[in-house]
């Protein structure tokens, strides 16, 4: 943006834009004062506002005594308006870390446009100040938004938005808004609902995602769909979730899994081209479902790591140690991963990776470390020697190296050596740099509802299968592989998306796999049926997370730090107070009593 495009009715330049070239110029800036400094005969503000700070130099040269006297009195915060002239700095005051560290500006009239009490909280701006209880941070959120993290992080965020619509509308994609007060809509996480006033004793619910309407906006014709929406979910939080967040969502007709990860990839490319500067490799490889747990034990697995899980229980099958015969015995595998150079680890740490091994639900981890003359420690006296060259020739082992074994079912050996793989391969040092996206493919259509054992989807109900396993839908539908996929960069979750199932007869069959029977269906997404009824295109989509997407592009590590009014992980709006009590009589117009819960 040009200069003259930042002056307004209080301002002709803004304090982070001035340079030497603007030596001699009179300036009026306007911001906050971020510190004063009294040397006595010379009163230091460094005035801040969005571009930047300045130093502006107050003294009798061009100041008289009140005015001086008023300055002494400016304290941090205060929004103040300031005349003067832009002056060389004295050599020896020249700031090389600020880029207006070469001038000043000779203050001749200073005027306080707002006060500001004491703020609660610094403003922190550079490293030298340490931060505030995040608690307090969120309450008084307009003072930390201040802070250069913050903006920078949202700035990213804006430019990231820019160029995703402008990608997409290059691409012939059309943005609708879908509506926010709607009816549930199936994303397995519980609903925020909103009463009706004119409708008494109903209820609206938010949208956990536009999925309905961007199917029903396939069947209208559109094609290519997009937005950036706002998703709602009542669900536990994390670091990485929110209870609203806003994806990118996405869907297009007559399109197949390449002509969606072409799209998606062509936009995250120039995402990470404009707004890092980075390019990225492409097409992003493939890994099916089935591949990503094997070699990594989860479906997101970070490909900066280069260390894969092994199957050693081919090696076992004949132990006597207890532990690996009674896995193996119940159907269960021995598996490992080989962690290059890791005979170091003193028995301190290794007993600590045992503790991690348990926190992802594993009775804990077992390992043997392999050196010039065979292998010592752990399980290697529990082992006779051609299991263990077996075991160093399937982990492909050499000398100094540390082989973690963990036994057991695959669903507690692949979450035990993921947690193992990523937490060793940071503390080691084994973390490549770079930008590694992936495809997930081939999802199963259900997962095993951990408490009934019946079939729920693994994606959502309206998501499409495999042809070929589409005859064992009834009669062994956990086997079904969906047609849907995961977006994952460097171990993250970005987003996800499929195929979505387009003829009203197999949408009925996956509804009844379920259980969701004919009437049920046509009370919960009775419109999309219909709708499917007159003509409804091949179709799919995906949603991209954007928080998580700025999360990375900034490198922050909480979804708060890129949202400008987040929420704490106990889903509460601390500046503006909300979930807040409503009046009586409020409630009496929705028609709503409350009643007391007992034991609340
Ligand atoms: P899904 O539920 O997998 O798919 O969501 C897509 C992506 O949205 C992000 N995400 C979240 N981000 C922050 N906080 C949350 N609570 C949260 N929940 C999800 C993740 C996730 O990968 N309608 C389908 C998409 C489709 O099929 O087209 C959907 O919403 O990055």
């Amino acid at each position: 943006m040009k200069e003259s495009e930042h002056r307004t009715a209080y301002r002709t330049h803004v304090a982070g834009e001035l340079r030497s070239e603007h030596i001699g110029a009179k300036v009026r800036l306007a911001g906050w004062v971020h510190r004063r400094r009294d040397l006595g005969g010379r009163v230091f503000i460094d005035l801040r506002d969005r571009f930047g700070v300045v130093q502006v130099s107050c003294g009798t040269d061009s100041l008289n005594e009140t005015q001086l006297d008023q300055v002494r009195r400016l304290g941090a915060e205060v929004v103040i308006a300031v005349t003067g002239e832009v002056v060389p700095r004295p050599q020896e005051a020249v700031n090389p870390d600020m880029t207006t560290g070469t001038i000043e500006v000779r203050a001749e009239e200073i005027r306080t446009l707002a006060p500001a009490l004491t703020p609660p909280i610094p403003v922190a701006y550079g490293a030298e100040e340490e931060l505030a209880s995040e608690e307090l941070r969120l309450r008084y959120r307009f003072l930390d938004l201040r802070r250069p993290d913050l903006q920078r992080n949202l700035r990213l965020r804006h430019r990231i938005f820019q160029t995703i619509r402008q990608a997409l509308d290059e691409l012939d994609f059309v943005e609708v808004e879908t509506p926010i007060l709607t009816r549930p809509t199936p994303e397995g996480a519980r609903d925020y609902i909103t009463p009706s006033r004119v409708s008494k004793g109903e209820f609206y619910a938010l949208p956990q995602s536009p999925q309905l309407y961007k199917q029903i906006l396939m069947v209208a014709g559109f094609d290519r769909y997009f937005q950036i929406a706002r998703c709602l979910r009542d669900e536990d939080l994390r670091a990485d979730r929110q209870p609203e967040f806003t994806q990118l969502d996405l869907e297009m007709s007559f399109v197949q899994e390449d002509d969606l990860f072409a799209v998606g990839e062509a936009v995250m490319a120039r995402v990470w081209k404009e707004c890092a500067g980075r390019e990225v490799a492409r097409p992003f490889p493939r890994l099916s479902y089935r591949e990503a747990v094997e070699l990594y034990g989860t479906d997101k697995p970070d490909l900066r790591i280069s260390w894969q899980i092994v199957d050693l229980s081919d090696a076992l099958r004949a132990s006597e140690f207890r532990v690996f015969s009674e896995s193996l015995g119940a159907g269960g595998r021995v598996r490992g991963l080989l962690i290059p150079g890791g005979a170091e680890l003193s028995r301190k740490a290794l007993s600590e990776l045992d503790g991690l091994a348990q926190e992802a639900g594993a009775p804990g981890v077992l390992w043997i470390k392999f050196g010039e003359d065979g292998a010592q420690g752990g399980i290697a006296k529990q082992l006779s020697g051609t299991e263990i060259a077996g075991l160093r020739s399937l982990s492909a082992a050499t000398s100094g190296d540390l082989l973690l074994v963990v036994a057991g079912a695959d669903r507690v050996t692949g979450p035990a050596l993921d947690l193992l793989r990523r937490e060793l391969a940071h503390s080691r040092d084994a973390v490549e740099e770079g930008d590694r996206f992936l495809w997930v493919t081939d999802f199963p259509l259900f997962e095993a509802d951990p408490d009934t054992g019946e079939p729920v989807p693994s994606h959502h109900p309206f998501t499409s299968f495999a042809a070929e396993d589409g005859e064992r839908l009834e009669s062994d539908p956990l086997a079904v592989r969906s047609r849907a996929y995961d977006l994952v960069y460097n171990g993250t979750e970005l987003g996800s998306g499929s195929i979505r199932i387009n003829q009203p007869d197999l949408q009925e069959r996956v509804l009844a796999v379920l259980g969701i029977g004919r009437e049920e269906a046509q009370r919960k997404f009775g419109f999309l049926l219909e709708a499917f009824k007159y003509g409804a295109p091949p179709h799919g989509g995906f949603a991209l997370g954007l928080d998580r997407l700025v999360m990375k592009l900034t490198g922050s590590t909480s979804l708060r730090d890129v949202i400008a009014f987040p929420k704490t992980t106990a889903a509460r709006a601390l500046m503006e107070g909300a979930p807040a009590p409503v009046s009586e009589d409020e409630l009496l117009d929705l028609g709503i009593r409350l009643v007391e819960r007992s034991g609340a």
